[in-house]
């Protein structure tokens, strides 16, 4: 059954209540929905976006009685919307797909589309289904290279695909619980769009134009407070950064902890909070979620085969690619017989535009001398976030 959202305007949210992991590498333990809209003008219909080819009979189920469609709008090529559109061809082949230029070319590469069958718009262009109009926002890297979003006029009503989504498996049409939505739509930002954030910034201006009363986006439930979201954005876009430190680390034989549990004791008398991750069970994408707002991060590993463990490098080449927020950096390391991690680890961190704070090298168990370092550490630290009126 269509879900009604306002007059000839629908929601066709297919709920995928089991996924676990996104891409093959992002944990997303809600689940998601891939959510495609149908609208019907006085003289075309559209659908924007399509499902996850996984599921697209559940998309098939909400098509059944829709005679014919004009239009499919395919805001982001990633397969997620994009991979059901052949079949949705197949019923519908009278429809032409409407794409960025960019994305024409990339649905030809994905989904082997004829070129044919594609028509592409211009940033602002506009088009019009009778008694409703689309106009198109070009909105690249979020985090594809060809996204858009599109703005129905009439009805007040951004459909924003990635952008404020949030891998959430619900049956809410609108989100009823903020905090629940915060959570998700901040680690869904933090997985694929905190790398592009500067861009996403500058685009950002573009939407703060229009007059919006739903955001509609790709994943999770809509919003029909948008400033909620809208502010969220705001903040996790900005360069602001909290008194806070990550830690990720690893532990072997109780060393790096010893080192870790100090750092953490010392930080906290000093008034700023850690965030500790033990990345042997870590949800990664908590820590992703950290990545968007920490000042520091401690990096601590033990040394296996003369090299940081492997499941420490795996988190800091997370960090090298997600681009934290981060200002300051340092490592904590501990070895039994020798090696270089500490080397190694920031060899791995080139796009952190960081300030090194004196790195830790412990050999066995930390002695007082050690632990003394550590304090040193938690000092620095806080007198480098004090430097920035960090409180
Ligand atoms: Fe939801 Fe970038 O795909």
């Amino acid at each position: 059954m269509l879900k009604k959202i306002k007059e000839n305007i629908y929601f066709l949210n297919t709920v995928d209540w089991n996924r676990r992991l996104f891409d093959s590498l992002i944990p997303i333990p809600d689940g998601t929905s891939y959510n495609a809209y149908l609208v019907k003008g006085t003289e075309k219909t559209v659908l924007i976006d399509t499902a996850d080819p996984l599921l697209s009979n559940v998309l098939f189920d909400y098509l059944k009685d829709v005679k014919k469609i004009d239009y499919i709008i395919s805001l982001h090529t990633e397969q997620d919307h994009s991979g059901s559109i052949p079949l949705v061809l197949e019923k519908y082949p009278e429809a032409k797909v409407i794409a960025s230029p960019k994305g024409k070319e990339l649905i030809i590469a994905h989904l082997a589309v004829a070129e044919e069958k594609i028509v592409t718009v211009e940033d602002g262009e506009e088009l019009s289904i009778g008694d409703k109009t689309f106009q198109f926002i070009h909105f690249p890297w979020v985090h594809w290279p060809e996204t858009m979003l599109t703005y129905l006029k009439e009805d007040k009503i951004l459909f924003s695909c990635d952008l404020f989504g949030s891998h959430l498996a619900t049956t809410d049409l609108y989100v009823s619980d903020e905090c629940q939505v915060y959570e998700s739509a901040k680690r869904y930002f933090a997985e694929i769009m905190l790398p592009f954030r500067n861009i996403i910034k500058k685009n950002f201006a573009k939407i703060e134009a229009y007059n919006i009363d739903i955001i509609a986006p790709s994943h999770g439930p809509m919003y029909n407070h948008p400033t909620f979201i809208m502010d969220a954005y705001r903040d996790w876009i900005s360069d602001r950064v909290t008194n806070s430190v990550i830690i990720p680390y690893v532990s072997m034989h109780g060393s790096t902890e010893t080192m870790v549990n100090r750092l953490i004791t010392a930080l906290e008398a000093k008034g700023i909070k850690a965030y500790k991750f033990d990345l042997t069970v870590a949800d990664t994408g908590k820590l992703a979620i950290t990545f968007v707002d920490a000042a520091s991060i401690v990096i601590a590993t033990p040394t296996v085969l003369t090299e940081p463990h492997p499941m420490v490098s795996y988190a800091v080449k997370l960090a090298n690619i997600l681009k934290p927020k981060v200002k300051f950096a340092s490592v904590i390391a501990s070895y039994a017989w020798g090696g270089k991690a500490i080397e190694k680890i920031i060899e791995m961190i080139p796009n952190l535009k960081v300030e090194l704070i004196e790195p830790i090298l412990v050999k066995g168990h930390p002695r007082k001398e050690d632990l003394k370092a550590v304090d040193k550490l938690a000092e620095e630290i806080y007198l480098k976030h004090s430097a920035i009126n960090l409180k």
